[in-house]
This record gives C-alpha cells, structure tokens and sequence, in this order.
C-alpha cells in the first residue's frame, strides 16, 4: 500500500475532504512550510505531523529537509494540497510521476508562475471566460505543469468576483482531489 504524505501552508480543507474519504488510510504525514490551521486537521484525525518552514530552511534547504522526512516515514507519493513552497529541481526530478497537485483553474490555462490564490480567479474574470475549474495533476518540469489526471469544471456566472468564483471551484476540488488520488492508488 502506498504511503501518502500530504503537504499544505494554509486552511488545508482539500486535506479535509482527503481525510473524510477512502484515502485517509493512506495519509502517513501531513507536512507544512509555516503554521497552518492544516496541522491542527491532520493531528485531530489522529495523523502525525511536521512543520518545515520555508522562512527558516530557504529554498534547498527545505528540499533536503523534506527528501529526509521522506525517508524516514518511507513515503511514496506526495499530494500538494494548497502548498505554496516550490522546490528544488533536483527534488522535482526526484519526485517526477510521484508527487500530484491541485490547481483551482483548467490547466493547462490560468497556471505557472504567479498563479495562485485569488490571483487565479481574478485572471479567469479578466480573460472573460465562461468556465473555470480544477485540476488535479502530476508535477512536471516547471510550475503547473505535467500529466493531467482530473479536471472538474464550474461556469462563471454573470456578477461573479474572485471571491465567489473561488468558492464554486473550491467545492469541487473538494470531490475532485479524493477522487483523482484514488484513482492513482488503485494504479
Ligand atoms: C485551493 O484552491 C488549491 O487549489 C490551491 O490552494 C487552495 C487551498 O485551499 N492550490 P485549502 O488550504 O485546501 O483550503
């Protein structure tokens, strides 16, 4: 069976929809790069936890500190789930086809440098479009980019903001993200 380590840097509720489905089992660690309500969710359902700050490890540093966390807890695939550090090349080679991310957009537009978090709705309204979504990926070479696994889509609506349109997508990565990491511990 594969062991999971989740990582997050904020309210960490795609973690919760991970914890409230059949992948609970899996999760072996939860794992953030600054305080984050996330933790609090991983120790209440009982799963261990590890800070490694970002602001005190600096970029490599926290790759080398997270390759050895993975060691130690013999992880073997990695779910960023609202994550914000980036790594090292190294470690994204390292990790290629074993380390999945959710992206609140339809990939592969509305991704790489600079979008996230509301910048990425805020994008999506300018653009006009008339959907949006998510999308639940393997990491490749760069920022948001790789294999797609799953996406789900929601329409943008007349008077949406960044703020309501955040909120459709992120009800459906709360039903995409368990399903698409099922899907890849089934193989
Ligand atoms: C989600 O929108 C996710 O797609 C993005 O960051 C947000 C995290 O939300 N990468 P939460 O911490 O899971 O509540």
């Amino acid at each position: 069976m594969s062991r999971l380590a989740v990582f997050v840097s904020g309210g960490g509720s795609n973690l919760q929809a991970l914890i409230d489905s059949d992948v609970k089992n899996s999760i072996a660690l939860v794992v953030s790069d600054r305080p984050a309500f996330g933790l609090e969710r991983a120790q209440k359902a009982g799963i261990e936890t590890v800070e490694l700050s970002r602001k005190e490890l600096g970029k490599s540093g926290l790759s080398e500190a997270i390759e050895k966390v993975m060691a130690e807890h013999k992880i073997d695939l990695i779910v960023l789930a609202g994550y914000l550090s980036i790594f090292t090349e190294e470690f994204s080679a390292r990790w290629r086809g074993k380390m999945i991310n959710i992206h609140p957009a339809l990939l592969p537009k509305f991704g790489g440098k600079g979008m996230y978090g509301h910048h990425v709705h805020e994008a999506v309204l300018a653009a006009d479009e008339s959907e949006s979504g998510c999308t639940v990926h393997f990491l490749g070479e760069g920022v948001d980019n790789g294999e797609i696994i799953m996406q789900a889509k929601v329409p943008v609506v007349e008077g949406d903001t960044p703020e309501t349109l955040a909120a459709r997508v992120l009800e459906e990565e709360h039903k995409l993200l368990p399903k698409a990491v099922l899907s890849v511990l089934k193989g």
